[in-house]
Formats: C-alpha cells, structure tokens, sequence
C-alpha cells in the first residue's frame, strides 16, 4: 500500500460517487477511504464489484461527525479529499430544507475544519469539492453559464450547495487550504436513484405506471453521462489548477417533454410494445415550487485546458442506462421498496 495516494472520498455509495470510487479504486496508484452514511440514497451494492479490492476501504459514518472526521483525518495522512456526499434532490430540500443545511453546509464545514488542522497549510494536499450547476440560477432562452456566471440559486438546494462552494473558497482565501471546485450539469446513469426525472420514468415505464411531468415540461436540462462526470472529476483531481472552478457539461440540452417521449421510444423498441404506447402514460401534473427554467453549461475552460470531452452520446448513453435498470431488477425493487415508497405516494399525491 506504500506510495499510494490516500483519498477520502465522500458519498462515494451514492449515484456519482459509486462511480468516482470505482474508477479511483481501479487505478492502483490510489487508495480509497469511501466514508457514506448510506441514507436513503446510499447503497453498498453499488460497490460489490470493487469492495474487496485491497486499494479500498468503507468507512459507515456521517460527515458532520466532528469526531469520526477528525479520527480519520488522523489515522489516514489523507493527500486529498473528493468530497460529494450530500442531500441532493431538489424537491425533498422543498419539504425539507433543514436536512440540506445540515449535510450540505455543516458537513462540508466539519470536513473543511478537519482538513485545515490536520493538514497544517500543507501545499500538496488537495479538496476538491462536488458541486452543481444549480449553483448559477436559472437561464432564460439564450446563453450558457460559464465559470464566471454569478451565483443566483433558487431552490433550497442549490442555496445549500452554493453556501458550501463559498465555504470551499473562503478556506482557500483565509487559511490557504488548496481547493478546486467543479460544477455539474445533470447527470444519468446506472445507480441513479428512481426519485429523478430518467430513472423514475424507466421504472414507472416497465410498471405501466403514470410518468409525471412537472408543468408544461418545457423546462430544459443539460444531460451528461455519469461515466463521463466521473471521468471528467478524476481529470480534475489530477490536473486542475488550485484555487480554479471547473464547469462540466456535454453541450446537451433536452426539454423535459421531448425527453421523455424519446425515452418512451426506447422503451417501447426494448419491451416490444407497440410503437407510442409508453407515450399515453405522460401525465402532466402540478410544477415545482420555484422550478427553474434552464440550465445549458459552457465546458470550454475543462476540453480546452484539461483535454476533457465526454465518450457517449446521449442516444448512446440513454440505451446503456435503460440496459442498465432492465438488467437490475432486484436493485429497483430494493431501493423502490419501503421508505421511498412513502415519499413517492405523498410526493405525486400532492402533484
Ligand atoms: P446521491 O443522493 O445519489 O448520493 C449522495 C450520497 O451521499 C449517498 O450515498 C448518501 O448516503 C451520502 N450522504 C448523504 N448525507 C451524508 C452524510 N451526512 N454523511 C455521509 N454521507 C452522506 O447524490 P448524487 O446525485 O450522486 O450527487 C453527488 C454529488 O454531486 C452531490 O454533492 C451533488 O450535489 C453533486 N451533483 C449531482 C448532480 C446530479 O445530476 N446528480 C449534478 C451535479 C452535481
Ligand atoms: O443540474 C444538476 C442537478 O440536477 C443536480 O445538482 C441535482 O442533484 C440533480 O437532482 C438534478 O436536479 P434536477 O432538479 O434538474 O433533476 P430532476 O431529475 O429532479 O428533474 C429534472 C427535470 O425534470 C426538472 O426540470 C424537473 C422535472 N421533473 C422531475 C421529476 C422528478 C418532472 O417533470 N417530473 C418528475 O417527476
């Protein structure tokens, strides 16, 4: 294990982070410490496939925990921090914004103090923060947010994560904690959990169940393949510039609604139903409170100065994942059973 670089990844049993584990525990260059309150959106079997791997070690444990953080500060020397654990869906921090600011803004501040004691203003360490596009607001017809668009969040979500990413600076500024933050566009994938927009219209697809669009499903999301985002953070961690922001984004927008008939075509050609037949489940329901319009990121800064550019199309990348949950049966069923199910019932009741 001599040599290795010690990298504490957080949430890494979450969607993105299962993925960012795997590809760091694949590289042996790297040792892993994946520290994840498994919520109800973290899930070891995400993992099964890297858990015994001696470059890897789970850590069960919330990252407010002062003490359990510091411990592992301690015990480990750690040379970086990958740092994504958070609540992260946007209608749960609308009924419950409290448990955002406590993750998002409290645990990336116990993670921030851990780091500036035991790190001493060390150079060579870095943190390197997960952070959203949701951070700049929403966009009207036109533009892309680039790395110098002003912060504007609108839900409590993004107000959590956009108060983390200033704390993330802040330590840079004042105590020279080396950082670099990057911002996402939406992501999809294997292990996305069936609360959001792709993974819970594949489910309710194969359970002929409504397929719910908030509005007029006119808003417009900019999607990237989570293999790409991972690809794109290991990138980032090895040769980003400290103190820098990157944007990351594959130049992919969608409006909700012509999404969503796409994917009902791709379904309907896997199941062998009749052509147009998953269409008659679209259901137009209540919006979300405050829902943002647009979100479009410019990646220019990451392909230009990185080399970075995303591997799949989003045809490419929307088969694999409807490949990916009709192969995984028993996940969906795990993960949609019990206390998602509460959420899921009040949540579309109320729509
Ligand atoms: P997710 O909800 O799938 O996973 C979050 C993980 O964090 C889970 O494993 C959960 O158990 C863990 N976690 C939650 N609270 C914790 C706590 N207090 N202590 C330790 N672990 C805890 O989220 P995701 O979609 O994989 O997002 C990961 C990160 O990427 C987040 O910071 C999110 O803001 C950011 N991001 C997500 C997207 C996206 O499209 N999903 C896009 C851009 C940025
Ligand atoms: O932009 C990055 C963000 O993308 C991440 O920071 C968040 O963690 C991630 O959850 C995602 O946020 P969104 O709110 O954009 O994703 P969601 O899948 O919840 O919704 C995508 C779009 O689909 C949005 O316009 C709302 C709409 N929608 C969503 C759901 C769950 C519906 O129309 N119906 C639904 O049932």
């Amino acid at each position: 294990m001599s040599g290795r670089k010690k990298i504490l990844v957080t949430g890494g049993a979450g969607f993105i982070g299962s993925h960012v584990v795997r590809i760091f525990v694949q590289d042996k260059a790297y040792h892993i410490t994946n520290l994840d309150k498994l919520t109800y959106a973290g899930n070891l079997e995400n993992l099964k496939d890297i858990e015994n791997e001696s470059n890897y070690e789970f850590v069960r444990g919330d990252i407010c925990d002062t003490q359990l953080v510091n411990k592992l500060f301690e015990s480990n020397n750690f040379d970086g921090v990958v740092h994504l654990a958070a609540e992260s869906h946007v209608d749960r921090s609308i009924t419950n914004p409290l448990e955002f600011v406590q993750t998002n803004v409290i645990g990336t501040l116990t993670l921030l103090e851990a780091a500036k004691k035991n790190w001493q203003g060390e150079k060579k360490k870095l943190f390197y923060h997960i952070s959203t596009d949701e951070v700049y607001g929403s966009l009207g017809e036109e533009g892309l947010f680039t790395e110098d668009t002003s912060y504007d969040p609108k839900s409590p979500y993004s107000a959590s994560k956009a108060s983390s990413d200033h704390f993330v600076r802040a330590y840079g500024n004042t105590y020279k904690l080396p950082f670099v933050v990057s911002n996402c566009s939406n992501n999809y994938g294997p292990n996305h959990f069936p609360e959001k927009l792709i993974p819970l219209l594949i489910n309710n697809i194969k359970n002929k169940k409504n397929l719910p669009i908030y509005g007029e499903g006119v808003n417009v999301r900019d999607w990237l393949y989570v293999e790409d985002h991972a690809e794109a953070i290991k990138l980032i961690f090895e040769k980003g510039k400290i103190g820098d922001t990157y944007n990351i984004g594959g130049f992919n927008e969608w409006r909700n609604i012509d999404l969503v008939e796409l994917l009902c075509d791709i379904m309907d050609r896997k199941l062998g139903n009749e052509k147009g037949s998953s269409r008659k489940l679209i259901a137009f329901v209540k919006d979300r409170a405050g829902h943002d319009l647009r979100y479009a990121i410019d990646a220019t800064k990451l392909s230009d100065e990185l080399g970075w550019k995303p591997s799949v199309t989003f045809e490419e990348g929307l088969e694999k994942t409807v490949d990916w949950y009709m192969d995984n049966e028993e996940w969906l069923k795990d993960v949609t059973s019990g206390e998602y199910m509460n959420y899921y019932n009040e949540h579309y009741a109320s729509s």
